[in-house]
């Protein structure tokens, strides 16, 4: 069978080929065009494409790609709200996903950011490398001791108490539901968590009643000093109170992954872009603050799981089996 990628970037070419040679049944073919009404008109004699979360997989995409002969819709990531799953139902399309492959990745990420603006990593990489070798300007906070605030103890939020409970830190939790991998996690309510909280990690998904859940309400109700991380989805966070909170100095540091302003095209090089007046050119204006492009899920191991799952998902498929990951 052969299964188109869209927007295929050099790192998803070197994953899959990679672990080609197991799947001889499936043929890729990796296109650096994103999937829309247009590119999808040019499939032929394909049964499977593979999409990503930047992908557009709106209903008059899927009708052209059902005219096309498309049956399998592979999305190559967790999410699927770019997926118009009732009418790709509807057409006799098929469609999987990869729920989830490295929560360490992005835990990891999420405390490399809390990290990096704790002991002001960013600063000091320039400052060396302009050789001032002067500490001004460079104090930090331990994290030992301190008390993380994991918002949304899922998979990445159970792999951030985890390392916050490693570095000695009290975990409070607040989720709609207990996880019982995390003993050492105090269940409180959000309002709690963040008057308590040194550090506050976010990973609960954007929902309608998680949107801006983090706003000048609930910044005012935090310690003054915290240090805030989110690589969940921008829009927990509303941009322009974040940035009066900052600029009433009421945090020691920021570390964002996802922001509300991001596009489709985020993963590109947006260097000729003019972001000036831009919510993001304004928070990264902010010496505490460092901004990453969305990029907590992209490490070599996560990339591997994405791939196998993706691959397995399409031989599912062809053997006429369940794979527990289909959305339809
Ligand atoms: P998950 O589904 O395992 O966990 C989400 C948790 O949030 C669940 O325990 C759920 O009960 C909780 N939750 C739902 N509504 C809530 C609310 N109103 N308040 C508090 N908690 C609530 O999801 P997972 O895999 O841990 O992913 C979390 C988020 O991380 C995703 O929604 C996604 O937005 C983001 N993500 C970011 C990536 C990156 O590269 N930066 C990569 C993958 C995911």
């Amino acid at each position: 069978m052969k299964i188109v990628f869209f927007a295929a970037k050099p790192y998803d070419n070197q994953s899959f080929t990679r672990l080609a040679g197991a799947y001889p049944q499936l043929e890729l073919e990796f296109w650096e065009a994103e999937l829309s009404a247009k590119t999808a008109a040019y499939v032929t004699d394909t049964e499977a494409v593979c999409a990503f979360v930047s992908s557009d997989v709106t209903a008059p995409v899927l009708e052209v790609l059902h005219d096309r002969g498309v049956k399998l819709v592979l999305m190559r990531c967790a999410g699927f709200n770019n997926v118009d799953l009732e009418t790709a139902t509807r057409l006799g399309i098929r469609v999987m996903r990869v729920p989830g492959y490295s929560p360490e990745a992005v835990a990891e990420h999420a405390m490399a950011l809390a990290l990096a603006v704790g002991r002001k990593l960013h600063k000091a990489y320039i400052k060396v490398r302009e050789n001032n070798f002067s500490l001004q300007g460079l104090l930090g906070v331990n994290f030992f001791g301190k008390t993380a605030g994991i918002v949304g103890t899922g998979k990445i939020g159970a792999a951030m108490a985890k390392i916050c409970h490693g570095f000695g830190m009290r975990v409070l939790a607040y989720d709609v539901y207990h996880n019982p991998d995390l003993p050492f996690a105090e269940y409180v309510e959000l309002d709690e968590l963040l008057a308590q909280s040194d550090l506050i990690s976010l990973h609960c998904p954007l929902t309608d009643s998680t949107y801006h859940m983090i706003n000048l309400q609930s910044i005012q109700k935090m310690k003054d000093g915290v240090i805030l991380v989110n690589t969940s989805r921008g829009g927990l966070i509303k941009t322009d109170d974040l940035i009066a909170g900052i600029r009433e100095n009421k945090f020691f540091g920021v570390g964002l992954d996802v922001y509300e302003e991001e596009t489709p095209n985020v993963f590109e090089n947006r260097e000729d872009e003019i972001l000036m007046h831009s919510t993001t050119a304004r928070l990264l204006s902010f010496p505490n603050v460092i901004v990453t492009s969305h990029q907590g899920f992209f490490t070599d191991e996560a990339l591997e799981a994405i791939a196998t799952t993706t691959l397995n998902n399409a031989m599912a498929y062809l053997k006429g089996e369940k794979a527990g990951t289909e959305l339809n």
